[in-house]
């Protein structure tokens, strides 16, 4: 059975999670393993169903992704979580759960400028959190802490999908998280 480990994605709405997230589980599985995405839009109609954003709210979710990502990650399965996860004391809490099962927890800082958030605002979320109709939103109107010790740092408004995906890999091959894979062509995941 391979090494199971977390793969702990944080970043404000928008700055490229879930992108990446879809792309490393597709390059998992293509190399053969276990592999399980908590996406917190997902996790919210599910697990967490019924929460909403203030920071209780938020901690009880975060604390839920974790402790299933500690289930998997310590059972041989890569846990990867797609959610914004704004406070850094809950990812550390987290971290200490996971490694205390002895797998490892690689924190993927995704960062992006409110300025290009904005532009892009695909969910049209920004405009409501501006314009005040959505309030407590992350990065404009509720507090987001960046992570000062991130393992792995991609930004999305500064370099393409590919090369943010080929860092993450390179990361995990580098610290014989998975294997090398000499044939992969990552940027074809998708
Ligand atoms: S977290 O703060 O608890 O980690 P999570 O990642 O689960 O957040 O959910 C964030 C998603 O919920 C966003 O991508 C966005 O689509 C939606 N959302 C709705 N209201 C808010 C809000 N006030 N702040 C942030 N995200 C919100």
């Amino acid at each position: 059975m391979h090494k199971g480990f977390t793969l702990w994605f944080t970043g404000l709405s928008g700055a490229g999670k879930s992108t990446l997230t879809d792309l490393l589980e597709a390059e998992f599985k293509r190399r053969g393993y276990k592999v399980e995405v908590l996406d917190g839009d997902v996790v919210r109609t599910n697990l967490s169903k019924g929460l909403g954003f203030s920071k209780e709210d938020r901690d009880i979710n975060i604390r839920r992704i974790g402790f299933v990502c500690d289930l998997l990650s310590r059972n041989g399965v890569i846990a990867i979580s797609a959610a914004i996860s704004p406070y850094q004391a809950i990812r550390d809490e987290n971290r200490q759960l996971v490694e205390s099962h002895g797998a490892a927890f690689i924190e993927v800082f995704c960062k992006c400028s409110l300025d290009e958030l904005v532009r892009r605002d695909v969910k049209g979320l920004y405009k409501k959190a501006l314009s005040g109709e959505i309030q407590n939103f992350t990065g404009v109107s509720d507090p987001y802490e960046e992570p000062q010790n991130p393992e792995i740092l991609v930004q999305s408004d500064t370099e393409s999908v590919e090369d943010s995906l080929r860092k993450i890999l390179s990361y995990l091959e580098e610290h014989d998280l998975i294997g090398k894979d000499d044939t992969a062509q990552a940027g074809s995941a998708a």
